[in-house]
């Protein structure tokens, strides 16, 4: 089973630097904000105040009241307490459904460019990810008849992601419409709405969700989303989702086997996170959103870079088609992942390629990172390009 190339990107890095190379890395999609203060506040308290048992298994009763006013208060979706449920992350809440559900020869619909965890852990149960090319021209939007296309009698998922990592994709209601209306016929698919960057729609304008778009499609989606990337929380592990309560239960069964219930110190964290002041929210996001802004147009300044501006999450995915491809050591770089290693080796500035999301030749940035690494990243970025030796015969 491969490393995950966000991870074996950001592995890269940090080895490097341990090896005292100065690196700048935009691998990971981390926010580089500190957790804000009244979160930590309260996971102290909780620790302090003896909140230190074996937690219940699908989450404390304090964070499963807390998601479900969120999925009310935000989503305008109404869960009953046995269809709600807190993981280590919204990573593990993916992990649970799919291993719930999924059998060898299973299809999972994925439209591409994805999020590189959806095909790994298919793969490794044991099922076979069907992708679904999404056009750039297009905004990167999956074509509804297209997603319909892919369905098969052996399809158990399909999954969708907006705003979109790697591409920033944010789907307007009226198109998501469309996708539960090409959706509807096909009763055996489960729908997997990833919301985990909701809150990180550039304008602000809030996230439609098909759970809440096409409430007839509602007991057979499950709504994930999480406190990572909305509250600078990654390394508290708090992700939770929403769904039938038969395919909730399911998920109870297998993390209860496999990692048990989510710290319940980390799971006060999260009731802070998402009961108390959400001014944190709209202050980190319209700091991404200029961060990605500014950097959408500096990187795309860069001749040969094509790096159109993200509507959501924290990515930039400049296209590479137009750059030269050869170093000025003679090195012949004939994919997107040589470019990032040479990139990495020569100017110090870790990326991850863009077969790993599905769609080559791109890179993925993360904008995540402070603004004094990304300008150092945009200079040293520039400068490799500028130095890249020119041969029309040769193109990736
Ligand atoms: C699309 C998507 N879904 C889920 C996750 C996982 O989030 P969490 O930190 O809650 O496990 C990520 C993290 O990068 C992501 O990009």
């Amino acid at each position: 089973m491969p490393l995950a190339a966000t991870m074996a990107a950001a592995a890269r890095a940090r080895a490097l630097r341990a090896e005292g190379r100065d690196i700048v890395s935009l691998t990971l999609g981390e926010p580089g904000f500190a957790t804000p203060p009244h979160i930590v506040e309260a996971a102290y308290r909780a620790a302090r105040d003896g909140e230190t048992k074996y937690p219940p298994i699908r989450g404390t009763p304090a964070l499963l009241a807390a998601v479900r006013e969120k999925f009310q208060r935000e989503n305008k979706l109404d869960f009953s307490p046995d269809q709600v449920i807190v993981g280590h992350g919204a990573r593990q809440i993916i992990y649970d459904a799919l291993a719930a559900t999924l059998e060898p020869g299973c299809e999972i619909v994925i439209p591409s460019p994805y999020w590189n965890a959806y095909p790994l852990i298919a793969r490794m149960l044991g099922a076979v990810p069907v992708f679904v090319e999404c056009d750039e021209a297009a905004g990167f939007l999956p074509d509804p008849e297209a997603l319909a296309a892919a369905i098969t009698p052996r399809t158990r998922w399909l999954v969708l992601n907006f705003p979109s990592n790697p591409t920033g994709a944010v789907c307007p209601p009226s198109h998501l419409a469309r996708i539960a209306e090409a959706l509807r016929p096909h009763r055996h698919v489960w729908i997997l709405s990833d919301d985990i960057y909701e809150h990180l729609i550039h304008d602000g304008a809030p996230n439609p969700t098909i759970a809440a778009i096409a409430p007839d499609l509602a007991d057979r989606t499950l709504t994930v989303s999480g406190v990572s990337k909305t509250y600078a929380m990654t390394g508290w592990r708090i992700g939770f989702a929403g769904g039938p309560a038969r395919l909730l239960a399911a998920m109870a069964r297998v993390q209860g086997q496999s990692t048990g219930g989510v710290s319940p110190i980390a799971q006060a964290a999260a009731v802070a996170a998402l009961t108390g002041d959400q001014s944190c929210v709209a202050d980190m996001r319209r700091a991404y959103a200029e961060r990605a802004a500014l950097f959408a147009e500096a990187f795309g300044s860069i001749p040969g870079l094509r790096c159109p501006r993200p509507a959501g999450a924290f990515y930039l995915y400049p296209r590479i088609d137009l750059l030269p491809c050869r170093t000025q050591g003679g090195r012949r770089l004939a994919t997107d992942a040589d470019f990032a290693e040479a990139l990495l080796e020569e100017a110090g500035v870790a990326t991850v390629h863009g077969a790993a999301f599905g769609r080559s030749p791109h890179l993925r940035l993360s904008v995540a990172a402070e603004p004094e690494a990304l300008e150092a990243a945009h200079a040293r970025t520039a400068r490799f390009c500028a130095a890249l030796d020119h041969d029309p015969r040769e193109r990736f």
